[in-house]
């Protein structure tokens, strides 16, 4: 049992003095440091890492060797170069690097800090080349908190209250097998319902296809709850959007980054959107965001954006290491993916026979969600039951975030042992079976 000692204490009584209170909110992990499938926290406590830092430690806590190398490299050179207004090669380079990775066509690529700046300028880019202002987003979407992306954020009203208005946003329906929205037999009849939500509400009465310059869309929904949309949904998205000359963006920023099996995780759906937007695992732990576009949206006016750190050479040694790691080891990374993926959605599914709390399991690749309701026929949302379990799993040595209202993620690093996912399972199991025969 881990054991919270006094200095962890007083680090985050220090925290809560002066710190804005708007995050933190769950156990008391302070970091240390991290190392391939492993966390520490200051007191040298040792946790199997089922949260990848959010999402952002894919090739192992703390990245790996050769990402540190570079960056520990290129501090001593130069870590910042003004890429906005003078040249640099290395973002060249990482931009040359990440469209090999890109459906063709694509050949454009601007850099930010965060996945919200590429959200931001995903948004500036639609209204540009479109000429368009309205953008469409999802009910449950995260997109992020700067007050363009926060708009088409929907996920929940704290992310939201006191913010608003947000002008030329509108939300339409993202199908949740789950909690079905509309009467329906089969995952592919509620994707065609929300559909045709889309096209003979949203686009009939609120907004105009004149006026619609983008679609924003999460291939698996992240902050939301970790919702998997049936595949037919993606396929009749993009139909929609080339039917009306909508724009469609993929949120990868969450997905992306072979998180889901794939580089991108709209390939999963055999969809390709206009633009794309990633960030998180990028980086490997130091900050970036991209937004990549088709060629043809590159031709964007002179002074129409920019920021000061975009292009930050910290930033592209990283991600250029990162990338290349993956790059060659894409083939075993991918099968890895799948098979740790199986192992976890079998676990969870016969968790799910043996215990009344766990509603429902789902996910695509290692972005995979379980739901926590207070009875299966109810499905009322347990979110205290959610809380409880991943404080249990803290307690003994398992790292997860909680995700929508009352889910649990696990997404580990893509290259955890199966030794260690099967460890963290085992843990994550008994914290369910805990708080499920304690209720
Ligand atoms: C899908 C998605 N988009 C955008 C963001 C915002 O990214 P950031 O926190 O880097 O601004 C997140 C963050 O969780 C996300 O999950």
């Amino acid at each position: 049992m881990i054991k919270v000692s006094k200095r962890i204490n007083d680090i985050i009584k220090r925290d809560r003095r002066v710190m804005f209170t708007t995050t933190r909110e769950h156990y008391p992990f302070v970091a240390d440091h991290a190392n391939g499938d492993f966390a520490y926290d200051i007191d040298g406590n040792r946790f199997i890492d089922f949260s990848a830092f959010i999402s952002v430690y894919n090739i192992g806590g703390n990245a790996n060797a050769a990402v540190r190398n570079a960056v520990k490299e290129q501090a001593d050179k130069l870590m910042h170069a003004a890429f906005l207004d003078f040249y640099s090669e290395l973002p060249v380079r990482l931009a040359e690097n990440l469209l090999t990775m890109m459906p063709s066509g694509f050949g454009r690529v601007f850099f930010s800090n965060s996945g919200t700046e590429a959200n931001e300028d995903a948004i500036k880019l639609a209204r540009i080349f479109t000429k368009k202002s309205y953008i469409i987003g999802f009910y449950g979407a995260f997109h992020g908190r700067t007050l363009g992306s926060l708009g088409i954020t929907a996920a929940k009203t704290a992310q939201r209250e006191r913010f608003g208005p947000f002008p030329n946003v509108v939300h339409s329906i993202f199908p949740n097998p789950y909690r079905p929205q509309f009467e329906s037999e089969t995952p592919d009849e509620l994707a065609m319902a929300c559909i045709d939500h889309l096209e003979n509400n949203i686009l009939k009465k609120e907004v105009s296809p004149k006026e619609a310059a983008a679609i924003f869309v999460e291939p698996v929904q992240g902050e939301g709850g970790y919702i998997v949309p049936p595949k037919l949904f993606m396929k009749e998205l993009r139909r929609v959007a080339d039917d009306n000359g909508i724009l469609l963006v993929s949120d990868e920023v969450q997905a992306g980054y072979f998180r889901t099996g794939k580089f991108l995780a709209m390939e999963n759906f055999n969809v390709t959107a206009d633009i794309y937007t990633m960030a998180k695992a990028l980086g490997g732990g130091v900050p970036i965001g991209a937004t990549i576009a088709k060629k043809e949206f590159g031709d964007t006016p002179q002074g129409s954006h920019a920021g000061t750190f975009g292009g930050n050479l910290l930033a592209m040694a990283a991600a250029n290491a990162s990338l290349n790691y993956v790059k060659r080891n894409r083939r075993r990374l991918e099968a890895g993916v799948r098979q740790r993926g199986k192992y976890i959605m079998k676990r969870l599914n016969e968790m799910k026979e043996d215990y009344e709390i766990l509603g429902d399991v789902r996910g695509l690749g290692l972005m995979i969600g379980a739901e926590f309701v207070k009875t299966k026929k109810s499905k009322t949302p347990a979110a205290k039951e959610r809380d409880r379990i991943a404080e249990e799993c803290f307690y003994n040595g398992l790292l997860t975030l909680p995700a929508g209202e009352s889910a649990i993620r696990i997404i580990p690093p893509i290259t955890m042992s199966m030794h260690n996912i099967e460890r963290g399972m085992d843990i994550f199991e008994n914290a369910v079976k805990k708080v499920d025969g304690g209720r």
